[in-house]
């Protein structure tokens, strides 16, 4: 059967910056299944024509060296245009129309909502209303781009109103961070190999670290950024979902479903919190400058930093706590995620050597791509002194060409109706049922401090502290 991906919001950021160039490179790589369709909707006037200049102007951008003229010309008669109000019922019948013209025939679609999120109940009413949501003549599957809901109540609904048009096997939540080859890597790493697993448990390991940290700051985004927050925009989605892969068990096969239950039983794993241990297990800060940027108030109470210990209440994890954090203006852009393993049991060698000298796994998910597992060697020559070193694999050096980007991936499993990359409804709702308790205390009377730090650090200097407190230090490498 063939396909369409029918892009809602076609005149946005999101459309020219990643879905059209992750499409294109999708087929000069020859990977989009043959004849694969391409049509945009959105309010903007143009013809088709006029639609694909503009496309390949924004891809020859964003694709830099990887554009070739030659393929963008083999690709462009494969994309269509239609302007029209996706809230409408008659414009989305006249999409149908075009729809059916370009197909010719019976083909599977995937609708992509790179919409405002207001509006997709309403949107997703009217395709279900239209009959662009009816099966009979293919597969039909929708794309949600996150935020999916504002808190749990929110989502619950959002989720309801999505099932009751599409069956929750045809809706695909991207969350772009499962679309990075590093944390599909993960998986692959601890259950490809069979010497990480038996010591991934409470009995070898002392606690992980999972950092999202970003060197940018919140520039022209301070309107969204200051509804939602660093939980809302980055916890409550990529670091429960690293969260989620680093502490889940193996899968029987890897089907979407079974992935899936794995990850979901994490979650249903962490410990809540009432709002006095909120106080002691989260550490909250704000840049300094952030009040000064474009759509803040100058009284802004919003976190641009997080810092939260979890606990998995499960059989692998008894005791283990997880740290998380992230923030914007931080000291470089990184992503990674610590195993700090125990130390020994009884020291014989340099026994001043504080615990962050014991072994280390790193897993680097971005910018330099790779595993590092940090050891104690002997330093030669110096009597039985002791230091780390790596073993040290990188993506770069063992593969040739770049690191795909997630959309790439994502795009490419949802035309094929591979949901095991995407968020379900009950994962969404468990990670928005972690998150909307902190964020309550947060904004109420037991609120901890709100700390600022200084941008190009790693975050409040109490953040620091916190973890001696806890007898533990942040592994800050970049
Ligand atoms: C987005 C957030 O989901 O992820 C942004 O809204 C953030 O605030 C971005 O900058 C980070 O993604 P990446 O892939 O650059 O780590």
């Amino acid at each position: 059967m063939s396909h369409t991906i029918v892009i809602f919001g076609a005149s946005g950021d999101l459309t020219s910056r990643k879905l059209i160039p992750a499409l294109y490179l999708l087929f000069k790589k020859k990977r989009l299944p043959e004849g694969t369709r391409i049509v945009g909707m959105s309010r903007t006037e143009f013809s088709h024509d006029a639609w694909r200049d503009e496309l390949k102007k924004s891809t020859e951008k964003f694709t830099e060296k990887k554009f070739d003229a030659d393929a963008w010309n083999d690709f462009a008669p494969n994309v269509y245009y239609h302007p029209g109000d996706l809230t409408e019922l008659e414009d989305l019948k006249k999409l149908k129309k075009l729809l059916e013209e370009v197909e010719g025939g019976p083909a599977e679609r995937v609708y992509y909502l790179s919409t405002a999120p207001r509006l997709y109940t309403a949107a997703i009413d009217q395709l279900g209303e239209s009959g662009l949501a009816n099966q009979e003549e293919g597969a039909r599957r929708i794309v949600l781009e996150k935020p999916f809901g504002y808190d749990l109540g929110t989502a619950e609904k959002l989720n309801k109103d999505v099932n009751r048009v599409f069956p929750e096997k045809q809706v695909y939540r991207i969350d772009h961070y499962l679309g990075k080859e590093t944390v599909q890597n993960l998986l692959v790493m601890r259950f490809a190999n069979s010497i990480f697993e038996p010591l991934w448990n409470r009995n070898y390991i002392d606690h992980v670290q999972i950092t999202v940290a970003e060197e940018v700051v919140v520039g022209r985004r301070g309107g969204y950024y200051d509804q939602a927050g660093v939980l809302r925009d980055m916890f409550q989605n990529h670091l429960l979902q690293l969260l989620m892969v680093t502490a889940m068990e193996a899968p029987v096969r890897f089907d979407a479903d079974m992935v899936r239950d794995e990850k979901v039983k994490v979650l249903q794993a962490v410990r809540p919190m009432s709002a006095d241990e909120i106080a002691n297990e989260t550490l909250r800060g704000q840049y300094a400058g952030y009040r000064k940027e474009e759509g803040v108030p100058k009284d802004s109470q919003t976190e641009t930093f997080a810092a939260l210990r979890l606990w998995v209440d499960n059989w692998r994890w008894n005791g283990v706590p997880f740290y998380l954090r992230s923030g914007k203006g931080m000291s470089c852009r990184t992503t990674q995620i610590v195993i700090q393993y125990n130390q020994p049991p009884h020291t014989l060698f340099d026994q001043k050597k504080s615990f962050i000298d014991a072994c280390r796994l790193v897993m680097q998910i971005q910018p330099a791509e790779g595993i590092q597992l940090q050891i104690q060697t002997k330093v030669p020559d110096s009597g039985i002194m002791t230091r780390t070193s790596a073993l040290d694999f990188r993506f770069c050096k063992e593969f040739q060409g770049e690191m795909p980007d997630a959309y790439q991936r994502l795009l490419l499993d949802a035309i094929q109706g591979d949901a095991s990359l995407f968020a379900r409804s009950d994962e969404v709702e468990l990670a928005w049922g972690i998150i909307d308790p902190i964020i309550k205390t947060w904004r109420s009377d037991a609120a901890p401090t709100l700390h600022t730090y200084e941008t190009g650090y790693w975050g409040p200097n109490e953040s620091n502290d916190w973890m001696e407190e806890h007898g533990r230090q942040w592994f800050d490498v970049c």
